[in-house]
């Protein structure tokens, strides 16, 4: 038996977590779910955006299904009382240092793209996102300056051991993939970037079977959009790879499709599973929202953590199955409820 710990959030995230855990229930495997609030749901239940109480959860649990958080009412509150810390700190305490965003076209979603149909569909990609340092982890503040101006200030740090842990999990997953590793960097600009750039190509004589190639995150962001199908893992930095990630969803067509892992080990251990939108509150509480990002987030969470990767595959198949078939949220370009694309998937299950 496996504990599932659902954190639903703020937002959209408690609609696209209920769809999810329809789907998990109707595969009839032997999980039990646990509820906690988290972001500015926590902040409103307990004073906290992540609780004790629900880290607990999350620490306990065998995987942690996310939802999103994020709510402007939180957002004058001081930033460590801010929704968003919920999801930093999760990450952090969990040690989930490697972020999976895979982006891929859905046959008959071309048009939901920005993109061409004929690029769309040559887009097949993992965003391999470090996700426990940089800048966004490094000292941060506001101060005067000699001359009395305010000033701001986040240092971005990787030491080599942060960076070899991520690049030796994306050439392990470019190895079962189609052999090509793209690290991204800054590192004509960036001394942070030029360890990093060191450390890849030290790693990389142990595999001989990768091909490994460096891009800078300008090029890597323009490459993104006029031929997506040069990539096949992007291997980066925590904020490289937040900016990287959005912009690979919508050429996959909406952000409302993509789902993602974060991980403390390669394989197995905890991970934390939840769709990369966000909490969207301009939607929020009016069944709008496209649940799919979250269902596949469930799917990479029986794949990653769970051992089921046949009730994976189900679950995938399922979406694509009632993609193909023109289910459409709104995103998508259609009129379906959240609930109602939700019974689209599992009609095909
Ligand atoms: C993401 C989000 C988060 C991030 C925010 C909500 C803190 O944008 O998961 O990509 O910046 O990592
Ligand atoms: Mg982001």
């Amino acid at each position: 038996m496996a504990l599932i710990a659902l954190l639903p959030g703020d937002g959209i995230g408690p609609e696209v977590v209920a769809e999810a855990r329809r789907v998990l229930d109707a595969l009839g495997l032997d999980l039990t779910f646990e509820k906690a609030p988290v972001g500015g749901a926590g902040y409103e239940a307990l004073g906290h955006p992540l609780p004790v109480s629900t880290l607990d959860l999350a620490q306990q649990a065998d995987a942690v299904l996310f939802g999103a958080v994020g709510d402007p009412r939180f957002d004058t509150l001081e930033r460590s009382l801010r929704p968003e810390q919920a999801i930093l700190g999760l990450r952090k305490a969990l040690g989930l240092f490697a972020n999976l965003r895979p982006a891929k076209g859905f046959p008959g979603l071309e048009d939901a793209s920005a993109l061409k149909p004929e690029i769309v569909r040559t887009l097949d990609l993992v965003i391999l996102r470090e996700l426990t340092g940089d800048v966004y982890f490094g000292e941060k503040g506001q101060r005067r300056t000699a001359e009395g101006l305010r000033q701001g200030y986040d240092v971005m740090a990787y030491d080599e051991a942060e960076v070899r842990r991520i690049a030796t999990v994306g050439f392990e997953m470019a190895k079962r993939r189609k052999g090509r590793l793209c690290s991204v960097d800054k590192a004509n600009v960036l001394e942070t970037s030029q360890l990093w750039r060191d450390v890849v190509n030290e790693l990389a004589a142990s595999y001989p079977e990768v091909a490994l190639t460096h891009m800078y995150a300008d090029n890597a962001a323009m490459q993104l959009v006029r031929a997506p199908g040069q990539f096949d893992v992007i291997v980066t930095g925590n904020m490289f790879g937040d900016i990287l990630s959005d912009q690979a969803s919508m050429c996959a067509g909406s952000i409302g499709m993509l789902a993602s892992a974060s991980l403390s080990e390669w394989s197995g251990a905890c991970g934390l599973y939840e769709p990369i939108h966000g909490s969207a509150p301009d939607i929020a509480g009016q069944g709008k929202a496209n649940p799919c990002a979250a269902i596949l987030s469930a799917a990479m969470m029986l794949r990653h953590s769970l051992e089921q990767p046949e009730a994976a595959d189900r679950v995938e198949a399922a979406v694509a199955a009632a993609i193909a078939d023109g289910a459409r949220t709104a995103d998508l370009g259609g009129s379906l409820s959240t609930s109602a694309m939700g019974d689209a998937v599992l009609a095909r299950l």
